[in-house]
């Protein structure tokens, strides 16, 4: 007889269902996890069940090794371990998971389950656009400054974590007094309202401009401030497409130069250094057991079910979440 497990799983109707699906078997480079926390991210709440299909959503995974392929060299069962994982397999919403090893880092030895669910997909969006799409240094930058738009929300939280560690000034943008105090709390030196445009925010801080803008929300609404705060010669990285055509002029005028994150594109596209995920959240380990980094954990919901999804993606789509909310548990 087959075994199963438990799943929530997205249907065709947008709706979501606790359902028994076969439990999986690891092959090749696979890991099979035993998952004790997921966090929920926007991605989650942007996805579709192909009709007579299940979708199990959430790729934000902290979890045991229960198994491993016969091809995997860097863990071995009983291993804690976190991941994002990859967006074209299913996602972590069950008792267990496959995953490729290469994508996996050891859980912080400091943090409990829920704590480190936070972190995988947010902190390898932040890294990557900070230390490999921007091209910052993760210690020891010169002197410039940063601005991170959205700075409460998930990403926001370790990315305003990551560039001040990184040597950066940075100013965050908050438009509410709890999310405010939040991204202080975090580590930025300043915090503006992203309702209000930036440039004369920024000016009466003291800085005549920024020569790094990070924009972890829509590009569009944005774009023309982004445009004026941008120091000649500075950098953008969004993690959004754009929605709308831009005016592009201003990327000419001051040489600009803009480059896009995308979180999913190694495991997507299979690149030869996929295995850089397992290197960031192997080194993000280490920073949050030294103490450096902490985790971004705000809400814990338990058990895993589909009543608590439901409710969590309800706070997602309503634009406000701080930090991040994990669900942990198939009790
Ligand atoms: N490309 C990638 O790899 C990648 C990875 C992760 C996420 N994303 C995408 O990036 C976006 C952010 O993700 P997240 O997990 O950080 O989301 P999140 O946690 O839901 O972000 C919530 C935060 O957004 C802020 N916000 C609301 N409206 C804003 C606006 N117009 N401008 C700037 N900030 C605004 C809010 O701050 P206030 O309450 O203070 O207004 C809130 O704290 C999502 O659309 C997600 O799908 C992309």
């Amino acid at each position: 007889m087959t075994a199963t497990m438990r799943a929530i799983a997205l249907q065709p109707s947008g709706r979501l269902a606790e359902v028994e699906l076969p439990k999986p078997v690891p092959a090749g480079r696979d890991l099979l996890v035993q998952v004790r926390a997921v966090s929920v991210n926007p991605v989650d709440t942007k996805q579709k069940a192909k009709e007579g299909q299940l979708r199990v959503l959430g790729w934000d995974v902290a979890g045991v090794v229960e198994a491993t392929g016969p091809d995997c060299t860097l863990f071995r069962p009983g291993d804690e371990v976190y991941y994002a994982g990859d967006i074209t397999r299913p996602g972590g919403f069950s008792e267990f998971h496959l995953v490729d090893e290469r994508l996996v880092g050891r859980k912080p030895k400091s943090l409990d389950f829920a704590q480190a669910a936070a972190l995988p997909l947010t902190s390898l969006t932040a890294w990557e656009g900070l230390f490999h799409r921007m091209g910052l240094k993760v210690q020891g930058n010169e002197p410039k400054t940063v601005l991170i738009i959205g700075a409460a929300g998930g990403v926001g939280s370790i990315a305003v974590q990551l560039a001040r560690r990184a040597g950066l000034t940075v100013i965050g943008t908050a438009s509410r007094p709890e999310s405010s105090a939040w991204v202080q709390r975090y580590g930025a030196h300043h915090v503006i309202n992203h309702f209000e445009p930036f440039l004369p925010q920024v000016q009466a801080l003291g800085f005549a401009s920024v020569e790094y803008v990070f924009c972890l929300n829509v590009v569009d609404d944005n774009w023309d401030n982004m445009m004026d705060v941008l120091a000649p010669q500075g950098k953008l990285c969004t993690i959004l497409p754009p929605a709308s055509s831009l005016n592009l002029r201003p990327l000419f005028d001051k040489c600009l130069t803009w480059c896009m994150e995308g979180m999913f594109t190694r495991p997507r596209y299979r690149t030869p250094d996929m295995d850089e995920h397992h290197r960031i959240l192997t080194q993000l380990a280490d920073l949050v057991d030294a103490g450096e980094i902490r985790t971004t954990l705000n809400r814990r919901m338990s058990p895993i079910s589909a009543a608590n999804l439901e409710e969590a993606f309800a706070e997602l789509r309503s634009g406000r979440v701080i930090g991040k909310i994990v669900l942990e548990s198939f009790a």
